[in-house]
């Protein structure tokens, strides 16, 4: 909890966090209750078969098909596009927003500032980037200068983060910020509304905590970020024993 900035050590009280589940919510563009339906531009909508084509890719196929995407304008400004990380068969996902300036030069994504601080947020409950954990945004390609992803080019983006879980089936996803909830719900609301409930994203567990660039900005919030992990510890522990791994 020190690398957190968290002072004095904060202890999880076993069971003091319910599991509250949300209500409706489905998936990325689709209109769940709680909020306001997001609505793209219809020009930059995936179409039907480039999505049907991006549904059937595998990691590496998908991989390659992401760095010579040009489905939306941020592919005209990128160094190089910002798949995603980690552990293709980890249990617990983790979505941000879009790369920054040194995702877009390292072509990983969270290796900044905001990455120390979510590398440190994953220690703090027993977790390692690259182990059991796998990191994807909600867009690949950096937006200029560090502006939120239009609606449109998150929706141009969408099939890549959907084939993506698809793919790595984690048993939950823990979104960053209000960029990734709003687009894996679905939903416009605001941050405070989505932390503290159960979610889920086409069938799989979702909970929503604090973009780490935020928390860096608004030190004072680690402490309600810390409650979020622990939520989200404890959905995974309940999780995992309704649903042992099978051997
Ligand atoms: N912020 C994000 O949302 N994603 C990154 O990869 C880096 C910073």
């Amino acid at each position: 909890m020190k690398e957190l900035g968290l002072s004095p050590v904060w202890v999880r009280r076993h069971g003091s966090q319910p599991i509250v589940p949300a209500q409706a919510d489905v998936g990325m563009a689709a209109q769940a209750g709680g909020g306001k339906p997001l609505s793209p531009s219809a020009d930059s909508r995936p179409t039907a078969d480039r999505a049907a084509q991006l549904h059937a890719m595998d990691w590496m196929e998908l991989k390659s098909s992401a760095s010579a995407c040009t489905a939306c304008v941020l592919h005209n400004a990128r160094k190089q596009a910002v798949f995603g990380v980690g552990d293709e068969k980890a249990e617990w996902l983790f979505v941000g927003e879009g790369p920054g300036a040194e995702e877009d030069e390292r072509g990983e994504p969270f290796v900044g500032q905001a990455g120390k601080l979510l590398d440190n947020m994953l220690a703090a409950i027993a977790l390692q980037r690259g182990k059991n954990v796998y990191i994807a945004n909600v867009v690949k390609c950096r937006p200029p200068g560090n502006r939120n992803p239009e609606p449109g080019e998150a929706h141009a983006c969408e099939p890549y983060l959907t084939r993506q879980i698809e793919l790595l089936r984690p048993r939950l996803i823990v979104a960053l910020g209000k960029v990734a909830a709003l687009n894996l719900l679905g939903i416009d609301a605001t941050l405070g509304s989505m932390r503290g409930r159960l979610h889920h994203y086409r069938g799989t567990p979702l909970i929503v905590t604090y973009h780490p660039a935020y928390l860096l900005r608004t030190p004072a919030d680690k402490a309600k970020s810390w409650e979020d992990l622990c939520f989200a510890v404890d959905t995974m522990n309940a999780l995992k024993q309704q649903q042992p791994a099978p051997n």
